[in-house]
């Protein structure tokens, strides 16, 4: 596995293996890897000859200084854990001035989908994603890109860019690994103290209990009110939002007949740290 800094010798490298008629899986990350992004990059190299990995954490896409600054950096860790468990070609881990040499000026519109949720939320957020992942598509050219489900929004916006910008590459959700307690995993939880890590699994627990017992005894406004209730009862939690929404739109739903594919979405602080998690409610067969 090659660690690449540089723009050019990612654009060589990649061209190297197209050369050799390989196909080509890229796997955007921020680093701090674990076994939720191993997940991704061994499906990605499960389906594609020849697999990058990115690890930069993109300044553009965060909000708060504070966020950016404590975000968890662990690049020599990364490429032991891609290099001892993966069958990843490239990590490519370029500098700040590399990616941006100037200002990226770009603005995205993705229209309601991003004015929900952590579009309402962190303002400028998705804007910064597509900034990132825009240039990452460019410079690699995948033909297959991999994305978690944990952050459901994102993912949605992901796939609108791709077809909003004509980028003919296949956007690959994967599903949301957890911990055995049901925590869903996240470079963030590296950042939670010992008492918090063992009550975040509540938040889980909560939205599953949400689904089990009351789905159709509530509406969804019921529910959103009884979750954030539950969970803000807890010490040390704190809900920043939970939405009940059309899995296609995100537009959030009056009644769960609205549509045939229910998600909630939840923002939830554990301590200082901003917890992100996602249930399905219903699904179309
Ligand atoms: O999900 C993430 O880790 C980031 O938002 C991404 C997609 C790598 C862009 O920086």
């Amino acid at each position: 596995m090659d660690t690449i800094t540089t723009i050019r010798d990612l654009k060589s490298a990649v061209s190297a293996a197209r050369a050799k008629g390989q196909t080509v899986g890229l796997v955007p990350t921020m680093g701090a890897l674990h076994i939720g992004h191993l997940s991704l990059v061994k499906r990605a190299c499960e389906e594609c000859d020849f697999v990058v990995v990115s690890v930069f954490v993109n300044p553009t896409q965060f909000n708060n200084p504070e966020d950016l600054r404590t975000y968890p950096r662990t690049l020599d860790a990364d490429i032991a854990l891609l290099s001892e468990n993966t069958g990843a070609n490239v990590v490519f881990a370029p500098t700040v001035e590399e990616v941006y040499p100037e200002p990226d000026t770009r603005q995205f519109a993705f229209g309601p989908i991003a004015e929900v949720m952590e579009g309402e939320h962190r303002p400028g957020h998705f804007n910064g994603v597509a900034q990132i992942v825009s240039k990452l598509f460019m410079f690699v050219e995948p033909d297959k890109a991999y994305f978690g489900e944990k952050d459901f929004q994102q993912l949605a916006i992901i796939r609108k860019m791709v077809k909003d910008m004509d980028f003919k590459i296949q956007i690959v959700g994967c599903p949301i690994v957890r911990y055995m307690d049901g925590l869903a995993v996240s470079s963030r939880n590296a950042l939670l103290q010992e008492d918090e890590r063992a009550i975040a699994p509540i938040i889980q627990a909560t939205l599953r209990r949400s689904v089990e017992e009351m789905q159709y005894k509530m509406t969804p406004a019921e529910v959103i009110s009884w979750v954030t209730k539950t969970l803000n009862g807890i010490e040390h939690l704190e809900v920043e939002y939970y939405s009940i929404v059309d899995g296609l739109t995100l537009q959030p739903i009056e009644n769960w007949g609205d549509t045939e594919y229910v998600v909630g979405c939840i923002t939830c602080y554990c301590g200082k740290v901003r917890l992100i998690d996602n249930i399905t409610y219903k699904v179309s067969e």
